[in-house]
């Protein structure tokens, strides 16, 4: 693109949105207007994320996703448009594609991934929280051929209280450092790629300055791939101490998930991205990392040794 770029960004508060704007902003020479589109009642219910934003440059508008005419009027001028909005209004964002079909100033969308691996095998097509994305992907090819797409595909976020977390449902997995417990999933073995969410937002950034490499194309990129046993033995390094540990096998696993589908329980999807994380669906032959030239990432000890200290102060009495 040879102006710099004009950017919208939806969901720019939200638990992995904040990465992202913050590594836009900190990238803020490589772009011209930074925008966010949040609701009115993020407005009054985070006034202090918002604040900071205005106070670094970032316009903010406000509205509604769902009404035509105020996405239209804050697609204005705009060339790219960043999603994350969250789990719930991933559907929310075909008519946001369309309406950037028919404004032809805009000319790439990164819808909300940042996550599994959608089309990782053929059984992904049947996967149960992939439904929304696998729509969202599929409006994305029925737009004019100048709007171009990239899909920033992370793998599960490693940081507390993501992946390196206390899990409210253990047996999914969890590495509690109060208890000194973990609960391995599978054999304890199992290769996973995890990536930090300030490397989310890195990678988003570099996947805008890098678009020669990332258009139309589906980026997998990882902070690093480890094993359950190996995060248990660097947690038990950083706390000086040895940890009870139990594993959740694959076959208990697919248990629970279905127990949970079953009952509509909300942890479902939570069971399912485990599962298939279990099985491998985060393992590439390579990473796409250097492609958008991201050749540095956050360190498994750097995650651990953070995990450590929130869960500690999660426990401190509160002045
Ligand atoms: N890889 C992983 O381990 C992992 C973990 C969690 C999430 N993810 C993925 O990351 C992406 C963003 O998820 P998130 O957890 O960061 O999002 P989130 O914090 O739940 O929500 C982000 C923003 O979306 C907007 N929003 C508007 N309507 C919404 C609705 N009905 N439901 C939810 N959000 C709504 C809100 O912003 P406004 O009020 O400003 O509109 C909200 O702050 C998703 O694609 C999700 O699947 C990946």
């Amino acid at each position: 693109m040879a102006d710099k770029s004009n950017l919208l960004i939806f969901g720019a508060t939200g638990s992995i949105g904040k990465y992202i704007i913050d590594a836009i902003v900190n990238a803020r020479d490589s772009f011209g207007r930074i925008a966010i589109f949040t609701s009115p009642n993020t407005l009054t219910s985070k006034p202090d994320e918002i604040n900071a934003l205005r106070h670094k440059g970032v316009d903010i508008l406000v509205g509604n996703i769902a009404n035509r005419d105020e996405v239209l009027k804050a697609y204005d001028g705009v060339d790219t448009i960043i999603s994350a909005l969250g789990r719930g209004a991933i559907a929310a964002q075909i008519p946001l594609i369309q309406l950037a079909n028919e404004t032809p100033n805009i000319k790439r969308f990164l819808p909300s991934e940042y996550g599994t691996d959608i089309e990782y095998s053929p059984a992904s097509q049947h996967e149960k929280p992939h439904q929304q994305k696998l729509k969202v992907r599929a409006a994305l090819k029925e737009v004019r051929s100048d709007l171009e797409y990239a899909y920033v595909v992370t793998g599960p976020y490693a940081d507390f209280p993501f992946y390196l977390g206390r899990s409210r449902s253990p047996r999914g997995g969890t590495f509690d450092v109060v208890a000194k417990k973990a609960v391995l999933l599978g054999d304890g073995q199992g290769r996973i790629s995890l990536t930090a969410c300030a490397d989310v937002g890195k990678f988003v950034a570099h996947t805008l300055t890098h678009w020669d490499a990332a258009r139309n194309r589906a980026l997998k990129v990882n902070s690093f791939t480890t094993t359950p046993a190996e995060i248990l033995a660097v947690f038990e390094t950083h706390t000086k101490s040895t940890w009870s540990v139990e594993y959740t096998p694959l076959d208990e696993l697919r248990a629970l998930e279905k127990e949970a589908w079953d009952n509509g329980a909300p942890e479902a999807t939570v069971y399912t991205l485990r599962r298939i994380w279990t099985e491998g669906g985060t393992l590439y032959d390579r990473r796409d990392n250097e492609d958008i030239g991201v050749t540095q990432t956050t360190t498994l000890s750097e995650l651990v040794e953070d995990s450590i200290r929130k869960q500690v102060e999660e426990l401190a009495p509160k002045h």
